[in-house]
């Protein structure tokens, strides 16, 4: 069954916490945490702190998505009990081989390493470090915002990564993120995905637990 990783991104902030309870016991498999810098996309959201005050609460994994520049700086803050995945942006990323590796290094190797590629990013262009990679996240919207228009190339993108994977014998996921919801998630499992993230189609919903269902 495909895995789902709501965002925080688009719960309400004011009480964040019981967000969180509620969506792990609706049945998420990942808490989605989307940190933004004001650099790298056009927003400023949260973060390391805010994840970590939730580490108690939450009874699922962290699948933490950096969408900030010069992202080495502050890997290891994102490191605790319940971060499974780290991903950094191959646009964001000069070095990006080196900070695989760092990311790789971190919680005692624990961790595990993503890379995300942006609408306009070609998936050939991971083909030097795609045997590093534990996770790739293919962008389905301009990240920076909640609650956008689900960009269906992506669905292309997927397909591709998911024929790669089987030529190569390889085993990283493929996550898809961006104005996921009830209409395209069989689209993007049929093409080879395995976590899809949904923030304001989960949040915003009148029913939640429907909403994760109708996902999955
Ligand atoms: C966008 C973020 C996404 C976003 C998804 O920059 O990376 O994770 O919160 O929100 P929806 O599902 O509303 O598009
Ligand atoms: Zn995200």
């Amino acid at each position: 069954m495909i895995q789902i990783s709501p965002s925080i991104l688009s719960a309400d902030f004011s009480r964040l916490g019981d967000e969180v309870k509620e969506i792990c016991e609706l049945g998420a498999d990942y808490i989605h945490v989307d940190v933004m810098d004001g650099h790298f996309v056009p927003n400023i959201s949260f973060g390391a702190g805010v994840m970590e005050s939730l580490n108690e609460i939450s009874s699922v994994p962290y699948d933490v998505h950096l969408m900030i520049e010069d992202p080495d700086k502050y890997l290891d803050t994102f490191v605790t009990d319940k971060t499974e995945f780290i991903t950094v942006h191959q646009e964001a990323c000069v070095h990006l081989d080196r900070t695989i590796e760092h990311i790789k290094s971190l919680g005692n190797g624990v961790i595990k390493a993503g890379v995300s590629l942006n609408p306009a990013t070609p998936v050939d262009l991971l083909s030097c470090i795609i045997d590093k990679v534990d996770l790739v996240l293919i962008m389905s919207v301009n990240p920076g915002f909640g609650g956008q228009k689900f960009i269906p190339q992506s669905i292309d993108k997927v397909r591709e990564l998911s024929r790669i994977r089987e030529e190569k014998n390889l085993k990283f996921l493929i996550e898809v993120d961006g104005g996921v919801n009830g209409d395209n998630a069989h689209l993007l499992k049929e093409a080879g995905a395995d976590i899809l993230v949904a923030g304001s189609y989960i949040f915003k919903s009148g029913d939640r637990k429907k909403a994760i269902e109708s996902i999955k």
